[in-house]
């Protein structure tokens, strides 16, 4: 036996046509606006759950890439003695990442000639981003990591590195070096 043959399908389908209620009786209008109320609510707190933090996340970029323009105080600029080999140099710098701001430590080679006028070069290999470090009987800087060499102002000398040592622009104001990087 089927159950069309015996009329149980057909009284199953009335009764999932209009939500359970008397056959033949309209659905009410009072529920369906409060269902429609509730999920257009549902999808607007979904639409700001994700669309804020997005938003905060992308301008939050916005203003890393922004700090990350400011001068940074390296030092007195009297450590740095003239015509000495270069002179590893550190500060500390504030990033923001998204919604946190991360203190991080960077190193330069700081070099000159006159006392007045600095060479700051990245410690950053620009083959794979390792550091690099002085050795003085190469005159050079040395990367350990694909053995590439650097002259004294960041030319490749030897190895896989597709560019010179990156260079920033430096000024000193009332006897402190600075540097600004990008
Ligand atoms: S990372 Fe420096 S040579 Fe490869």
């Amino acid at each position: 036996m089927t159950y069309e043959d015996d009329g149980k399908l057909g009284s199953l389908e009335s009764a999932g046509d209009n939500g359970g209620d008397e056959e033949g009786a309209a659905p009410d209008p009072e529920r369906r606006r409060f269902l429609i109320v509730g999920i257009t609510a549902i999808g607007c707190g979904i639409a700001t759950a994700i669309g804020v933090p997005a938003a905060i996340y992308v301008t939050g970029s916005a203003r890393a890439t922004g700090a990350e323009q400011a001068w940074i105080r390296l030092g007195s600029a009297t450590s740095v003695e003239p015509g000495a080999p270069p002179t590893l140099m550190k500060a500390t710098v504030s990033r923001r990442s998204g919604y946190r701001v991360e203190e991080q430590e960077v190193s330069v080679f700081v070099t000159t000639g006159n006392g007045t006028d600095f060479l700051v070069l990245s410690n950053i290999c620009t083959h794979l981003g390792c550091r690099v470090r002085w050795v003085e009987d190469q005159d050079g800087f040395f990367c350990p990591c694909h053995n590439a060499v650097f002259g004294p102002e960041g030319d490749v000398r030897q190895g896989p590195p597709p560019r010179p040592l990156d260079r920033y622009e430096s000024m000193v104001e009332d006897g402190q070096l600075y540097f600004k990087e990008g």
